[in-house]
């Protein structure tokens, strides 16, 4: 979507536009997720769809503030991708800061519509709380099997992260959305741009909640996956993002994989 001040269905009146970037079907916008929800247009989104920073990593606070290299990548210092933002809080200020962002995002949703937003496991009892506490109606938990993980002796593997999902109030049967899956099995991705970048078929399945032809919300797009994922299954996106750095990666991206190509006459 190429968005103006002035002619724009998504913003209240009088909001000037943060810096964005978008092509058909997206707009990336760059900024802090807390300043630009609270001026969308009520109803302005069918669905909301993200992968939030998880502040993991770790128990202690010690372990919990160090960079999202540190704590999410094993890639070598001079291979390593971005840090990103917003992922150093403890458990408390996180669950704070969930309830608000969510209850934020359900003001600029259609009644009935889905959130799904991607967890790991010692997150995922804080996030069912706040997304509750935002007024979302918390109706299951799916699981993504990464297929793939660090064996611990005497201990389970950690080898799934969770999709936390519920819905703006009764969500209607008659949505014109098929049976979902409750278990996505799909690697991480091989080579990837972002340090958390979530994989695209695992998005692409997920998207399907939302109606076709349907404007889904990501305001935390990272590397823009899930922006990418809602416009390859016939939807239109918004992301959000804070770190400078993603901004410029994820709408190079997403510029490169849905502009039409060119071709010589
Ligand atoms: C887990 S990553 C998302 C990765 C994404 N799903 C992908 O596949 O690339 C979370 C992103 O949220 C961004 N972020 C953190 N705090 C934010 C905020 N307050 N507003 C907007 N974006 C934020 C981070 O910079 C980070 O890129």
């Amino acid at each position: 979507m190429r968005l103006t001040n002035t002619e724009n269905d998504l913003f209240s009146s009088g909001f000037v536009l943060p810096e964005h970037r978008g092509g058909d079907g997206w707009t990336i916008l760059h900024g802090d997720a807390l300043d630009i929800i609270p001026h969308f247009q009520p109803g302005a989104f069918d669905a909301v769809i993200t992968d939030p920073p998880y502040a993991g990593g770790g128990a202690k606070p010690s372990e919990k503030t160090r960079t999202t290299n540190q704590k999410y990548s094993s890639m070598s210092a001079d291979k390593a991708l971005p840090d990103f933002d917003g992922d150093q809080k403890d458990q408390l200020s996180w669950m704070l800061w969930t309830a608000v962002w969510m209850s934020k995002v359900r003001a600029a949703c259609k009644p009935g519509a889905p959130i799904c937003v991607f967890i790991d496991w010692r997150q995922l009892p804080a996030l069912a709380c706040a997304m509750q506490w935002a007024g979302w109606i918390w109706r299951g938990v799916a699981v993504w099997d990464k297929m793939t993980s660090r064996p611990q002796k005497g201990r389970y593997r950690q080898q799934a992260e969770f999709m936390v999902w519920g819905s703006n109030g009764p969500m209607p049967l008659q949505r014109k959305v098929g049976c979902l899956p409750g278990v996505f099995r799909h690697a991480n991705p091989a080579n990837r741009i972002h340090v958390t970048e979530k994989p695209l078929p695992l998005m692409r399945e997920v998207v399907q909640t939302c109606e076709q032809g349907g404007r889904i919300l990501d305001p935390f797009a990272g590397a823009g996956t899930t922006v990418l994922a809602a416009v390859q299954e016939g939807c239109e996106a918004v992301g959000i993002e804070v770190t400078n750095a993603y901004y410029e990666l994820g709408t190079e991206r997403l510029k490169n994989a849905l502009q039409p190509t060119e071709t010589a006459e």
